[in-house]
């Protein structure tokens, strides 16, 4: 039996399984191999997780008990961090804080208690600018008790890479370009692994489809033209209530879910997922729709959230940490950034009770963009640049713009020593981290 199908096999097992209220179980293998792109004659050397660009997407139910066996086959420790997920804070991934690092050879077990239905994905929490743009990055889909009649059920993982001539990934990371602007742009952007890919549909279809932002740098704004998309969750959480997909910044670590129903006079049309965050528009990947007679679309309600996290819970609390994010000389590079002109491990970090609002300011002193994340919790952006700005949804990465401030809120609910740190992947390891520790 080959190893896909053998994945294929323990992935359906899993899901069996998981109904049954047991714990569904799977191997995670990165490990060196190469996969093709379509620019170049020979397949480019890459790292991967079961053999596969990208990993394989993880289903299991809400409610259930997922396990996951890494076993390292890279020359290089790693571990994985399951972006969004509120677990048991050891399940976390992070070498140094909440486990070692793991050997190559060497296994570990993560037992994910998944508390919530939604879109996440995981990655390397070591040596991460290098382990993620070689490729070491997957989706993880909680599935909801209740299934919803949507005709397609499609992840959108957004990537992008720095390629040289001859087909090869640029070997140099936090190099000193990446470091003085936002971090490591690529070259070429991919869906899933492929570029522009197609999707096809029927007219009158509804299909969800979750978008992620995996790249270790760059910020999409996506965009479907001529296609009515509603964003139904947002950083794997639903939203208060849908909102049409204008012009949404999904940096990375982000993602959305959306709600698009295909009109049923589309026969034939072919409808374009394209990037507006820079000047230039960008085509992604494409919908096309066949000339069947259109299904009949199915009707119902996406689930919605909104009461969770109000933002009322903080209308008489204090900024209980401002962190100021700029860029000092020094660090490991040569240059790093730093929250409060501190740099990671020697941060400065936070201490939070367990159960009690707290308010935090990122005041963005520089010129740069920094999607800050906070793992294992959910938070409401409250206020950008002083003015009101609630949200009707909750994320746990929010893109800090050039010299912007944001407050936001957050109620700690798991103990633990959890990261707050930026997505950008070159600015988190020059030092742009640090943590919240819960109690
Ligand atoms: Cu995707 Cu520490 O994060
Ligand atoms: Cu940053």
């Amino acid at each position: 039996m080959n190893g896909k199908l053998l994945l294929i096999l323990l992935v359906i097992i899993a899901s069996v399984q998981g109904c049954a209220g047991t714990a569904p179980h799977l191997q995670l293998v990165p490990q060196e191999g190469t996969h093709p792109f379509p620019f170049f004659d020979s397949p480019t050397p890459v790292w991967r997780y079961n053999q596969q660009i990208p990993g394989p997407t993880i289903k299991a139910k809400e409610g259930s008990i997922l396990v996951v066996d890494l076993f390292n086959q890279l020359n290089e420790p790693t571990s994985v961090h399951w972006h969004g997920l509120r677990i048991d804070n050891a399940m976390d991934g992070v070498p140094g804080v909440t486990q070692d690092p793991i050997q190559p050879g060497e296994r570990f077990s993560y037992r994910l208690r998944l508390q919530e239905a939604g879109t996440f994905w995981y990655h390397p929490h070591f040596n991460s600018g290098e382990q993620m743009e070689r490729g070491l990055k997957g989706v993880l889909i909680v599935e909801e008790r209740d299934k919803l009649p949507w005709s397609q059920d499609l992840v959108v993982l957004l990537d992008d890479w720095l390629f040289q001539r001859d087909g090869t990934i640029y070997p140099h990371f936090n190099t000193h370009p990446d470091l003085m602007h936002d971090g490591r742009w690529g070259n070429a952007i991919t869906i899933n692994g492929q570029v522009k890919p197609e999707i096809s549909v029927s007219p009158g279809e509804r299909i969800r489809l979750r978008l992620i932002n995996g790249a270790n740098a760059r910020i999409f704004s996506p965009t479907f033209e001529g296609l009515p998309a509603k964003v139904i969750a947002v950083d794997g959480r639903p939203v208060s209530t849908a909102f049409p997909l204008t012009r949404f910044i999904l940096s990375p670590g982000n993602r959305i879910d959306l709600d698009v129903t295909i009109p049923a006079d589309a026969a034939g049309k072919t409808f374009y997922l394209e990037d507006r965050f820079t000047r230039d528009t960008l085509v992604l990947g494409k919908i096309i729709v066949n000339d069947a007679t259109p299904v009949t679309t199915p009707e119902f309600d996406p689930p919605l959230a909104p009461g969770f996290i109000p933002a009322r819970l903080f209308n008489d609390v204090e900024v209980a940490k401002t962190w100021d994010l700029n860029a000092v000389r020094g660090g490991k590079f040569g240059i790093g950034w730093a929250m409060n002109r501190r740099l990671w491990p020697e941060a400065d970090k936070a201490d939070f009770k367990i159960g009690r609002p707290i308010k935090i300011e990122f005041k963005n002193s520089s010129s740069r963009l920094h999607p800050m994340h906070i793992h294992g919790a959910f938070f409401r952006v409250l206020a950008v640049n002083g003015a009101p700005a609630v949200e009707s949804f909750t994320r746990d990465t929010v893109l800090v713009g050039p010299r912007e401030t944001i407050v936001i809120g957050l109620v700690p609910e798991h103990e633990g020593v959890w990261m707050a740190h930026c997505h950008i992947q070159a600015h988190a390891e020059s030092g742009m981290m640090t943590t919240i520790k819960v109690e």
